[in-house]
């Protein structure tokens, strides 16, 4: 059979894996697809290291533009990343026709309306597996596998650096920082590490799974976002004392008031699966109401690990390039005329139970005086830890978990607390979720 040829943007770590095991696998996937992948071209600025990887097998430029437009190309790979020339190119690509596969969520998060929009005027697919949670198919499982399903809430771990760090800091009690430089010595982190630690990478990530589960558009300017950078980690140790673990977790959840779409650290209780996913892994609890809870783990990043996310999207794109548009499966999850742009709730109405973390003056009257705050804001108390003063020392810290309360509420709470003339310094605040239905 005619093979089908792909043009592929950008050969660093993915690109690299993705020819590599397009080749490797070349027969079995052939079989799959019903004719062979080709990768016809590659575009890098460094044509040393595609030339190094590609051995000749295929053309190599280090002008991306002329991909998009080669006639000869059906499928136009996008592994450049940003919003910024990406973005002209995948527009491009689809604008002569051609049908795009890209790993690019903060892409997608950001532009991707105007994206799906063009494709969809243009009658081509724009596949994206790769973007959420690397190797793990959490894009298929969401927009397929669950289509019977009224999804009710999604929670991830879908950024492995800062699972990383997380898990180095429990299991070590180290600090964030040296936690940090760990996972740069390691290859976890990158040099520059913003877009991980500070949440940044796992909310463009949820806002793309939070658009595909409720049928909305993308929304990713109304994304809560709080990263680990300043998280303690005596936290990580009373949490676990209290029989938690702290997780960075992206969450969005349908309330009848509109949608939850935020990412923040999260005390999760111990016992559940999610709780255990240590170390790079990515993980995503899915609740659908007639399934129940569905939980999908893998690696989130890497070479071949995310290849095989983009190599399930060339094969889809194969199968399906001859289909009438009408009867692909949609871009968005949702038919396109049947998307609702449902408000995302400010963060001062979510709803959770919290943790809170004081430090106090150890005399009498101390726990009335926060106990009168917190039932004045209606906040019932779940847990309670108090840590002894040390040797010669007058202040303790007092832990507090909390049953479900708004977040404008604890907010109050917290301000008045903290003027509490026993209360030394300011109030740590952990946001808790069960995860259980
Ligand atoms: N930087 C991401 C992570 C991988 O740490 O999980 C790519 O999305």
């Amino acid at each position: 059979m005619k093979p089908i040829n792909v043009g592929l943007l950008g050969i660093g770590t993915v690109g690299g894996g993705t020819f590599t095991v397009l080749a490797r696998n070349a027969e079995e996937i052939a079989r799959r697809a019903g004719r062979p992948i080709r990768i016809t071209v590659v575009a890098d600025k460094n044509l040393e290291l595609a030339n190094k990887i590609t051995q000749g097998k295929c053309r190599v430029t280090d002008d991306a533009f002329s991909v998009v437009s080669d006639p000869e190309v059906d499928i136009v790979i996008e592994l450049i990343g940003g919003y910024g020339v990406a973005k002209e190119l995948v527009l491009k690509a689809i604008a002569n026709g051609k049908h795009v596969v890209t790993a690019n969520k903060a892409l997608l998060a950001t532009h991707g309306n105007e994206i799906f929009k063009a494709a969809q005027d243009k009658g081509v697919m724009v596949a994206f597996e790769a973007a959420v949670a690397g190797g793990v198919p959490i894009i298929k499982a969401v927009r397929e596998g669950l289509a019977a399903n009224r999804i009710e809430w999604i929670a991830g771990i879908i950024n492995g650096t800062t699972n990383f760090i997380l898990s180095e800091m429990r299991e070590k009690g180290l600090g964030f920082g040296a936690a940090l430089k760990d996972a740069q010595r390691l290859g976890y982190a990158e040099a520059d590490p913003t877009f991980d630690i500070e949440g940044v990478d796992a909310a463009h990530k949820i806002t793309i799974l939070s658009a595909l589960a409720f049928g909305t558009p993308m929304q990713f300017e109304r994304a809560y976002i709080e990263g680990i950078s300043k998280l303690d980690a005596k936290d990580i140790k009373y949490a676990e004392q209290l029989g938690y673990r702290i997780k960075l977790l992206g969450i969005t959840r349908r309330t009848p008031d509109g949608v939850e779409l935020r990412v923040h650290p999260t005390l999760v209780p111990a016992r559940r699966l999610i709780a255990n996913v240590e170390g790079a892994m990515n993980a995503v609890l899915v609740q659908g109401d007639a399934v129940g809870a569905t939980l999908y783990y893998g690696k989130g990043a890497g070479a071949e690990p995310t290849a095989s996310a983009v190599i399930a999207d060339l094969v889809d794109v194969t199968r399906l390039h001859t289909a009438d548009p009408q009867n692909r499966v949609p871009h968005m999850a949702f038919q396109p005329n049947q998307l609702v742009a449902l408000p995302i709730l400010p963060m001062t109405e979510v709803q959770t139970c919290f943790y809170l973390r004081l430090r106090v003056q150890d005399e009498p009257g101390v726990l009335a005086d926060i106990t009168r705050v917190l039932a004045d804001e209606k906040i019932s108390i779940d847990a309670m830890l108090q840590k002894e003063p040390g040797e010669g020392e007058y202040e303790a810290d007092l832990v507090l978990l909390t049953h479900l309360t708004r977040e404008k509420r604890i907010n109050q709470a917290i301000a008045r607390i903290e003027k509490l003339p026993v209360v030394v310094g300011k109030v740590t605040r952990i946001r808790m979720e069960e995860l259980g239905k």
